[in-house]
């Protein structure tokens, strides 16, 4: 079977990202979704459990293993991607943990793993390809509780990704000093949440890639899936996995369109940058 377009989601064997998976196969049976999973049996027994779940074939799934916290496995998974498919036309960067015992490991899934991943995929996008990153709305709502000082650091036009690996290991160093010390220079009991500063970074790193690293012809943008029922909150949102997933979606599937360049999609209007869905998807949407 030959497929219009090849698309990666990691972490895509459960939660959101599996949400994401299904739906994609569902709607775009030409594209072949790679379920990114660290352990395939996982992701193997997922796609089985779509299969009498929802009583669809899900042929064009398959799963292809990728730990973003480490480079040998994320290198292999797109040795196998440029020799199997040559290209990328969608990223999905989904991974994601809260670690309330170790602020190293959240930073190091869904900071430094998103970094990693997207540096070994970019020279595999094609033209037109879409990257998303899979944000938080906590992460849009708490950058204003950073004092103003780091808050213009992030959202500074000029800023690099050495600037943001220092802030990240600035913040662990306090984090390792306590939760007193992680209050006074981040300002408050939301950012003293290493998830939450994890997806403040994310987003910038949304803003640094598409302005610093963007390979042309691409489209890159940040989704805030909403507070979603998945194994990361022990199923306490209030959202369905499904709602998470669409909205991963409608990131995939939003138009190449210059404008669309470093935006963050989310419920409502939290920063200069944020797009709300209500008000702008339709401008957007897939005709
Ligand atoms: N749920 C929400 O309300 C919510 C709200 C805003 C944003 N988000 C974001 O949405 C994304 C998905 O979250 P979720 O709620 O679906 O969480 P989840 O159900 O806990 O699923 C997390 C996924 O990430 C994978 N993962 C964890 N560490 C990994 C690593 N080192 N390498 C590769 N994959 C790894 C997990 O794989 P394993 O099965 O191998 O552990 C799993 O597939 C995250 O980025 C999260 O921050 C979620």
């Amino acid at each position: 079977m030959s497929y219009n377009r090849i698309a990666l989601i990691t972490g895509g064997n459960r939660g959101l990202g599996l949400e994401a998976v299904r739906q994609l196969s569902e709607q775009e049976p030409q594209t072949l979704v790679l379920m990114g999973s660290r352990n395939v049996e996982a992701g193997e027994k997922a796609i089985r459990q779509l299969r009498d779940q929802h009583k669809h074939p899900y042929k064009n799934i398959q799963v292809i293993p990728i730990d973003v916290t480490s480079q040998s496995s994320v290198d292999e998974s797109k040795q196998i991607i440029k020799d199997k498919y040559k290209g990328l036309d969608v990223l999905v960067n989904n991974a994601g943990v809260v670690d309330m015992e170790s602020p190293r490991r959240t930073l190091e899934v869904n900071y430094y793993g998103v970094k990693r991943v997207y540096h070994a995929f970019a020279p595999l996008l094609n033209t037109n390809a879409r990257v998303v990153y899979v944000g938080s709305g906590l992460g849009l709502f708490h950058l204003y509780d950073l004092p103003e000082s780091l808050k213009n650091t992030f959202e500074s036009e000029t800023l690099t990704e050495a600037q943001l690996d220092e802030e990240c290991e600035a913040y662990i160093a306090a984090a390792k000093k306590g939760t007193d010390e992680v209050k006074k220079r981040y300002g408050g009991d939301n950012t003293a949440f290493a998830y939450t500063f994890s997806k403040v970074l994310v987003h910038t790193l949304l803003r640094v890639h598409s302005r610093l690293n963007h390979v042309k012809g691409c489209t890159y943008v940040a989704v805030d899936p909403g507070y979603c029922a998945t194994d990361l909150n022990q199923h306490s949102g209030f959202l369905p996995a499904s709602e998470g997933g669409s909205r991963i979606l409608k990131a995939i599937q939003l138009p190449q369109d210059e404008k669309l360049n470093g935006t963050m999609w989310s419920e409502s209007k939290q920063s200069p940058f944020a797009v709300e869905w209500q008000e702008e998807y339709a401008a957007f949407k897939p005709q």
